[in-house]
């Protein structure tokens, strides 16, 4: 089995510190998974990501010690525009990523980095503006653009690059909920419509519960708990540990299941969860519940 990320005990210390903000991640993921991680503030999730894509050690300097490939490269023996071929990420905060006047230049301003042929950069502008839906706001400055449109332009300019892996800090953290929808939802249609492996750090259950291939949960430089939704939400305690909580409908069965109903499988998302309901509600006695 080969992996497309492959990280074996790495630790990191940021320099002039003390604590390792990496205390020995492993973590495996396959080409095409869609991989969610979540964790509270503070515990490697960013620092993470810098080690993916090569800005530690690059321009973020420490002592970085195990074993880290990207596409069968280790980035800190490449450059940071090499590895953005292989592996593009978003940052938090769109703003901090938006460099150029206008929309379509922010999308052609690695192209115009690689010295291809004008008409190859316009063909695959438009292709980008087209998948992430920004078509015709191509003159509009970025920063005229609402909060999820921005967000939509960072993501739109790093897969100019096609590269095969797509990492997402936090990407609608700082959105309100319309902007969310635009950013969650484009994010569904890239998992759908490109080959492509995407880890996104996200904090909303719901939509992690009803997407995710796996879930990895971070806690104090280590990921203390990996699985599918269903594993993760079995029970309530994964997701209690590091102070989010679980599904709204998981949370339900597992009160139902404190009552003594037995309850199959948790549901995690809601259609699932209307069909089970729906039928303790139907044959209640069925479900084991002794007030029944
Ligand atoms: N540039 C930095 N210099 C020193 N310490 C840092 C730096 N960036 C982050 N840290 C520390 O590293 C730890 C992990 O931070 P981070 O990866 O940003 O966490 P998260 O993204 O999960 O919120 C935290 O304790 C944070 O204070
Ligand atoms: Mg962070």
């Amino acid at each position: 089995m080969s992996y497309i990320i492959e990280i074996e005990d790495l630790w990191f210390r940021y320099r002039g510190t003390k604590e390792y903000a990496l205390k020995g991640v492993n973590m495996r993921i396959r080409e095409g998974e869609f991989i969610v991680i979540m964790g509270p503030s503070g515990c490697g999730k960013t620092t993470l990501c810098y080690c993916l894509n090569g800005i530690i050690p690059h321009l973020i300097r420490g002592e970085l010690r195990g074993k880290i490939s990207v596409c069968n490269l280790n980035p800190a023996e490449h450059s940071v525009v090499e590895m953005s071929r292989y592996i593009g990420l978003v940052f938090q905060n769109p703003e901090m990523q938006l460099v150029t006047t206008s929309v379509y230049e922010e999308i052609a301003f690695a192209l115009e980095n690689l010295a291809l042929p004008r008409k190859e950069i316009r063909r695959r502008v438009e292709e980008i503006l087209t998948l992430t839906g920004l078509k015709g706001l191509e003159n509009r400055s970025p920063f005229s653009l609402s909060g999820g449109e921005q967000q939509a332009l960072a993501i739109a300019s790093v897969l100019v690059l096609k590269p095969k892996v797509l990492i997402l800090d936090e990407p609608t953290s700082q959105l309100d909920p319309w902007s969310t929808k635009l950013v969650a939802d484009l994010i569904v249609k890239l998992r759908e419509n490109l080959n492509m492996t995407i880890i996104t750090i996200e904090h909303r259950m719901e939509w992690a519960a009803e997407h995710a291939d796996r879930i990895l949960i971070m806690d104090n430089g280590r990921i203390i708990v990996e699985g599918s939704p269903k594993d993760i939400f079995k029970t309530p305690e994964p997701v209690r540990t590091i102070g989010f909580r679980p599904p709204q409908v998981s949370e339900i069965a597992y009160r139902l299941q404190e009552r003594g109903f037995k309850i199959p499988t948790v549901p995690i998302t809601l259609p699932e969860a209307i069909e089970l309901y729906e039928k303790i509600l139907r044959e209640g006695r069925r479900y084991g519940n002794s007030n029944n």
